[in-house]
């Protein structure tokens, strides 16, 4: 019966391995000891109502039973009677804290059991179920009842600038829980954590964690995880979070390119700016003073409709957020002649074009051989496929393609994270590029010891983000690279 009871009750199997270890031991120790039989423990929550289940097992019947008692020990020492029956008086309920919420199940001296509903935390404590017989005495047995409370969990960013301080930039509770939870961190930030905990009135545990960190401006968008462990939870409860790291702008211009001669009409520079919060304003000056009459200016863009003396001067941008502001400057230097940039092959087109004929070469001399070979065999049928005629085809297809950077020389599919480190990277990227790709992926700090661990976790992020930020293999851009290559030397 006991083993029965076992069986049912919601505990873990270390506990029922005990549980059954008990049981065995008590049978081992001979039925005539044992003539009260309950369950050893049992769990329950706020509100849930749980059964007592009690049995005298009189094995020769001769034992008299007089009465049953149920008495509660809240704690050591606390012996409340909750619940009593008596063949002949009936049932009776002495303690008002139980009184309206404690039945007998069955109205039987042999089986006592009670429901006790609508539970409270307090309920918690020891259960005994007493006999009052003859000639033995007082027989008994008891029932732990453990109350449990599911966590309220919630997590949440905390806004806050950069700086050199370390901070709490995220917190994460799991409140009123029994028994305590265990809060732990995911991050790929190099931060620390600390966690606290209070005890509530009713045997219940408030967990506190607190994520720290020097918050830098890369830390912005990055995710930290907050995972909750509690024995009432089937899985850890998670929640990701972007960290909130506001900087004052930091500034750039871009599209200077050295050849700003007499007479060109499309001259532009671009002011970037990476701000969290976004720029409030961006203010282009020329440091001679007012800005020329022959500059327009767009928001970050600075269009010069013909370029004269007049922009061959030092241009300033200042940006500003709520936070501070930050200004740049470039010299623009007006030329008389246009300087002739045909820009010189890169080395990877230079490769890229070496391969490109060698690869044309070989298809040539394959298809002449095969000609050739064609030609000896006279009417028979082929021997060999002939080459795929798409070849030819496809070199003059790809020619349009041609017209993007010619970088694409072989190399090996980048590591996860790494490719915010090429060196095209470094240049300063929008504040918008910042936000949605760069700072979640990397380009930053490599992470801190205490990150370490986790760093499958880091690779596994990074793995999900690949395919939106990563051309695809390396292999696919060369092959069509060496076709096009060529026809350009055509
Ligand atoms: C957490 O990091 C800060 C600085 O980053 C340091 O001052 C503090 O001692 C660290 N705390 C723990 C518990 O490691
Ligand atoms: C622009 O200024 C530089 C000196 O700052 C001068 O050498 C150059 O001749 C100027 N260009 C024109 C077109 O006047």
């Amino acid at each position: 019966m006991a083993r029965d009871y076992a069986a049912r009750c919601p505990v873990s199997p270390v506990r029922s391995t005990w549980l059954l270890a008990a049981t065995v031991l008590l049978f081992a120790r001979g039925i005539a000891a044992q003539k009260v039989r309950v369950e050893e423990e049992l769990e329950a929550y706020p509100t849930e109502s749980v059964e007592l289940r009690c049995q005298f097992i009189d094995g020769g019947g001769r034992t008299k039973l007089t009465q049953v008692s149920w008495i509660w020990e809240p704690t050591d020492g606390q012996r409340d009677n909750i619940a009593v029956y008596h063949p002949m008086y009936g049932q009776s309920f002495p303690n008002t804290d139980f009184k309206d919420r404690v039945v007998f199940l069955h109205n039987s001296l042999e089986n006592p059991s009670i429901r006790i509903s609508n539970l409270r935390m307090s309920d918690a404590g020891r259960y005994t179920c007493e006999y009052a017989t003859y000639p033995s005495g007082n027989e008994q047995g008891t029932t732990t009842l453990t109350m449990l409370a599911k966590p309220k969990n919630s997590a949440k960013v905390v806004t806050v600038q950069a700086g050199t301080k370390s901070v709490v930039v995220a917190q994460c509770e799991a409140a009123d829980g029994k028994p305590a939870a265990t809060i732990k961190w995911l991050a790929s930030v190099g931060g620390n954590h600390s966690t606290s905990s209070t005890n509530g009135p009713d045997g219940t545990v408030t967990v506190r964690s607190e994520y720290r960190l020097v918050p830098t401006p890369t830390d912005n968008g990055r995710e930290v995880t907050c995972i909750v462990n509690q024995r009432t939870q089937e899985r850890p409860w998670d929640h990701a979070m972007k960290l909130s790291v506001e900087y004052p702008p930091s500034v750039s211009i871009e599209g200077y390119d050295n050849n700003w001669y007499v007479g060109r009409s499309d001259a532009t520079l671009l002011c970037l700016a990476n701000a969290n919060p976004e720029p409030t304003t961006i203010t282009w000056t020329a440091v001679s003073g007012p800005l020329p009459d022959t500059v327009v200016v767009d928001g970050n863009k600075l269009m010069v409709k013909k370029v004269d003396d007049a922009v061959n001067t030092t241009f300033i941008c200042e940006v500003k957020n709520k936070h501070g502001s930050s200004k740049t400057q470039i010299s623009t230097l007006v030329i008389e002649e246009r300087r002739e940039t045909t820009p010189g092959p890169s080395s990877g087109a230079v490769i890229g074009g070496i391969l490109g004929v060698l690869a044309f070469i070989g298809i040539i001399i394959g298809t002449i051989f095969f000609i050739r070979k064609r030609q000896e065999d006279g009417e028979g049928p082929p021997k060999h496929k002939p080459p795929p005629p798409v070849k030819a085809s496809s070199s003059t297809e790809m020619l349009n393609k041609s017209s993007g950077p010619p970088t694409a020389t072989e190399t090996a599919p980048l590591s996860p994270g790494e490719v915010y480190y090429e060196p095209t990277g470094r240049e300063p990227v929008t504040n918008l590029d910042d936000e949605t790709t760069g700072a979640l992926n990397g380009g930053a700090p490599p992470v801190l010891d205490d990150s370490a661990k986790y760093d499958n976790v880091n690779e596994l992020t990074d793995h999900n983000l690949d395919p939106s930020n990563h051309e695809p293999p390396a292999a696919n851009i060369s092959r069509g690279e060496s076709f096009v290559s060529p026809a350009m030397f055509v």
